[in-house]
């Protein structure tokens, strides 16, 4: 299976982005960015979504109109805490979605995954799924959401982030090659501490001003 990364290079996200890397915006500007960003990242990825064509009247005359085929609500799972902020968005665009959370920290000296939280819907094998966190830096929560959701057998999957380091594309399809990636951007690297270069610097913290 051949892995895919889509990168969404839409200049509106584009500018966005630079917005939201300076150091200089504040808490509440970035996190309206991060919001905006959700909605226009999630335009893009639901664009295959399947469609069936219904019966519906207009003012004027009958026709055969598109819908989206699933009868299941898709599901949007966000890694806590900064996925929180690309949900914001997406929910704007797709409110009947459903939404499950995981919560995972990253061991600050092995950078390892560790759970401390989830809760999903039910039904998933009857699902699509859309996994959202702001950065995929080393991979390895991202790795670790998509293992716990795998266990509930998801009709689709696709991961969404901002912002996504090579080493992390790497680790993430070396372990899941059947998830695509969507990202606004591919930077760099990583630094010696799990963290994006250039990046933006802490997701969770800039969302939050908890620095
Ligand atoms: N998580 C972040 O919030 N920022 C990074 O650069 C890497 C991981």
């Amino acid at each position: 299976m051949t892995a895919q990364v889509n990168v969404v290079n839409h200049s509106l996200i584009q500018h966005k982005l630079t917005l939201m890397r300076r150091a200089d915006t504040s808490t509440a500007k970035f996190r309206q960015l991060l919001r905006e960003v959700g909605m226009l990242l999630a335009y893009e990825v639901t664009r295959d979504l399947p469609l069936k064509y219904e019966e519906i009247n207009t003012p004027l005359a009958p026709m055969m109109a598109p819908m989206l085929a699933s009868d299941k609500k898709m599901v949007i799972v966000s890694i806590l805490r900064a996925g929180q902020g690309l949900l914001d968005g997406i929910l704007e665009l797709i409110p009947s979605a459903r939404v499950g959370h995981i919560g995972l920290y990253r061991d600050p000296a092995t950078h390892v995954a560790i759970e401390y939280y989830c809760k999903l819907p039910q039904d998933l094998d009857q699902r699509d799924i859309l996994v959202v966190d702001p950065m995929l830096a080393t991979g390895n929560s991202s790795i670790a959401a998509v293992d716990r959701i795998k266990e509930a057998n998801p009709m689709s999957m696709k991961f969404l982030c901002l912002l996504a380091a090579p080493e992390g594309i790497k680790n993430f399809h070396e372990h899941h090659p059947d998830v695509a990636i969507y990202t606004a951007a591919i930077d760099d690297k990583l630094d010696a501490h799990g963290y994006i270069i250039p990046g933006l610097g802490d997701a969770g913290d800039r969302l939050y001003g908890t620095k």
